[in-house]
């Protein structure tokens, strides 16, 4: 039977750090900004994009909101971007993906200022990341490696399977694992055998987009099992991609959803932005 990792616990304690460092700074005399762009109606993004803004008020970040409509162009969002990147109450640029049709995601990516690009998805920040000498880390992925040091195993020399390969989730998390010594395996939709390398998972990050995808008979007995997905059952009912009842029985840490990674990602995102509005009085 696994131990639960408490997204919600961790996440309120990495929060909790952020806002007394961002209370020093304005103490100081220094105030920390994101800026959170969002183009047209998709519900879910609306509810991302909310979640962002309670957590800036939790650490104290001023969170200043711009909601575009659907037929929005490319540049007129381009013309935001840059507003953006040369207004200094600003630490932080969010442009909420995905973006509607029109618009060109990478265009929109690769005009952010790599310095706030909080997402760390600019190409020079993925580039860093590569490399292991980054500023920002990509939330999602940074998370769940705060996720499993909550729980004491190290990566080190462990075998770690990735499930997915996105530039936002998958391959910036394999990365992470590298850096901390993993043997890492991406696995995606043409992998063979998959069930049989996911089953030699020390580690197993599912990061796949279908619900109840990673079943028990693909789990290593003791194994540490993170579940990035966010899928919506037909009820309506949250769920990820682990069909968490049977996993639990096997796994030795489990994330539930919700209340695993998804509250890490908005949590790193404050993390971002605080190191962000720090180049300040670097300067
Ligand atoms: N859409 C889904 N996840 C994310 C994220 O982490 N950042 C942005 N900008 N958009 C997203």
């Amino acid at each position: 039977m696994a131990k639960i990792i408490d997204g919600k616990a961790v996440s309120a304690a990495v929060k909790e750090d952020v806002k007394k460092e961002v209370e020093a700074l304005k103490a100081n005399g220094v105030e920390v900004g994101l800026a959170v762009v969002i183009v047209g109606n998709n519900p879910a993004s609306r509810v991302y994009v909310n979640n962002k803004k309670k957590a800036c008020e939790a650490c104290s970040i001023n969170s200043y909101e711009y909601a575009l409509p659907e037929e929005t162009t490319e540049e007129e969002l381009l013309n935001l971007v840059e507003k953006l990147n040369n207004d200094d109450s600003v630490d932080g640029i969010l442009v909420q993906l995905p973006l509607p049709s029109q618009i060109d995601e990478h265009a929109i990516i690769a005009a952010i200022s790599p310095e706030k690009d909080v997402d760390a998805f600019h190409a020079e920040n993925v580039g860093k990341i590569m490399i292991g000498e980054y500023n920002f880390l990509p939330c999602t992925p940074a998370g769940v490696m705060e996720l499993i040091h909550s729980t004491g195993v190290t990566v080190e020399g462990k075998d770690c399977v990735v499930i997915g390969r996105s530039n936002i989730v998958g391959k910036p998390m394999a990365m992470l694992l590298l850096h901390e010594s993993g043997t890492v395996t991406i696995c995606h939709s043409r992998t063979k055998n998959l069930a049989d390398i996911c089953k030699r998972a020390d580690i197993l990050v599912a990061a796949v987009g279908k619900a109840d995808f990673v079943t028990a008979d693909m789990v290593k007995e003791g194994a540490v099992v993170i579940d990035v997905g966010m899928n919506r059952r037909e009820d309506g009912k949250l769920c990820g991609d682990v069909k968490y009842d049977e996993v639990f029985e096997k796994a030795s840490y489990i994330t539930p959803v919700p209340g695993g990674v998804g509250p890490m990602t908005i949590a790193m995102l404050m993390k971002n932005t605080l190191t962000a509005a720090k180049r300040k009085i670097k300067e």
